[in-house]
């Protein structure tokens, strides 16, 4: 709504972000151009102007600085009241309604940044004319890097075999399946997928045309509140087809994903707060105006699942990610490196899907290195001159646009 705001973090920078009474959206750094004293402290609300709490110097929502106290008598009217505006982003753009920004003024636009990652996502954000609304986040703080997180998201498929065992049992139990390794491994079409800028995800193009939209979703329903989901799949195919085009609505599923370098899984955002500490902020996303039912669906699965820390799946994870982390920032663990070779030498550019390097079979760190070489490549860059841009190949069939 025109004059919200929403508070939140680029890295550690704490950020603003006000949408003006025009309803044009701004980010600015969380911080008095007097003497730096965070400014917002509510963590979203509806405000037209943003009062620091030190000595009163207020901002309006579109930045400009717009109440000094004791302007006159004080400053003798000399301050510069128009270059002390709040800080902003140098760019901010929108993708299907997620927000992005950047400090960097020589940034490459976000369409060139996200690149063919776009296409995966467009089968999650970008499917409905409606589009996506968010619900979160639920905050928490865990022990381990935050890349740890993130490229396991972006394509460790290999843990989930073992590590997820038994809660896999739990839930197929629960659903009256039998579930072996061989169900994960043997699926057809699963591919780790680096659709190039350091982007990754599991992907998968089904053999034949599937019936609901899209393909990732449940195809055995089981109870009353999944056959809901899968009636809703069904009724809304042909608004995906018109928007994604019939290959991408019947036939392409993204999986776990991350968008280099914080923004993975669902959605999941890792907020560094420190070499081993994370915050990791989840949000759910149903369809605006999805049946009850499939939100709650939704919700059930997060809270279950890989969602919320409370998930028997996420409990997994930060067990092992906590253990990296633990064992591994330490002076005789330093100089060990680890092995990310799986699959080396039996990937390539995709054929039924884009993607700089895809994976012959199931299970492949071609993700975790194309996540740990970008990482490299940002460190190692003075700007953004010094880093590459991977093109955009895949095609875009449908009426969906970059934005929405
Ligand atoms: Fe904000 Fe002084 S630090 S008004
Ligand atoms: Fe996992």
């Amino acid at each position: 709504n025109p004059n919200d705001f929403f508070l939140t973090y680029m890295g550690e920078d704490p950020v603003i972000l006000t949408r003006d009474a025009k309803g044009e959206v701004h980010a600015f750094l969380n911080m008095c151009r007097h003497r730096g004293n965070r400014i917002v402290r509510a963590d979203d609300g509806n405000a037209k102007n943003f009062m620091c709490s030190y000595h009163g110097w207020t901002y309006s929502n579109e930045g400009k600085l717009v109440s000094v106290p004791g302007l006159q008598e004080a400053y003798y009217g000399e301050l510069d009241v128009d270059n002390l505006g709040l800080v902003s982003v140098a760019h901010l753009d929108i993708y299907a309604g997620l927000i992005f920004a950047t400090w960097a003024e020589d940034a490459p636009t976000l369409e060139a940044y996200m690149g063919d990652m776009r296409w995966y996502l467009d089968v999650r954000f970008n499917h409905r004319d409606a589009g996506v609304q968010f619900i979160g986040p639920v905050k928490w703080t865990a022990p381990f890097n935050w890349k740890t997180a993130v490229e396991n998201a972006s394509g460790d498929n290999y843990h989930a075999i073992l590590s997820h065992r038994s809660s896999t049992l739990v839930q197929a139990a629960r659903r009256n399946l039998r579930v072996t390794p061989m169900d994960y491994i043997g699926q057809p079409g699963r591919r780790q997928t680096s659709p190039g800028n350091g982007h990754g995800l599991l992907s998968t193009v089904l053999p034949e045309e599937s019936d609901v939209a899209s393909a990732g979703r449940m195809q055995n329903p089981q109870t009353p509140r999944e056959n809901a989901d899968h009636a809703y799949a069904k009724a809304i195919l042909p608004e995906v087809e018109k928007r994604l085009g019939i290959y991408r609505a019947r036939r392409v599923a993204p999986g776990n994903f991350a968008v280099w370098p914080n923004f993975w899984l669902g959605m999941h955002v890792s907020i560094p707060r420190g070499p081993n500490k994370t915050e990791i902020w989840t949000f759910e996303a149903y369809d605006v105006g999805a049946p009850d039912e499939v939100q709650r669906l939704v919700r059930e699965q997060s809270v279950h699942g890989a969602g919320q820390p409370s998930g028997l799946s996420m409990q997994d994870d930060m067990d092992n990610w906590r253990g990296v982390s633990n064992s591994g920032g330490h002076f005789a663990a330093r100089n060990i490196r680890h092995d990310l070779s799986m699959g080396m030498g039996h990937d390539g550019p995709g054929t039924d899907r884009p993607g700089l390097r895809v994976s012959d079979v199931f299970c492949s760190e071609v993700n975790q290195r194309s996540y740990y070489t970008r990482w490299e490549e940002f460190m190692n860059a003075e700007s953004w001159a010094d880093i590459h841009i991977d093109p955009i190949t895949g095609t875009y069939e449908g009426t969906a646009t970059f934005r929405g």
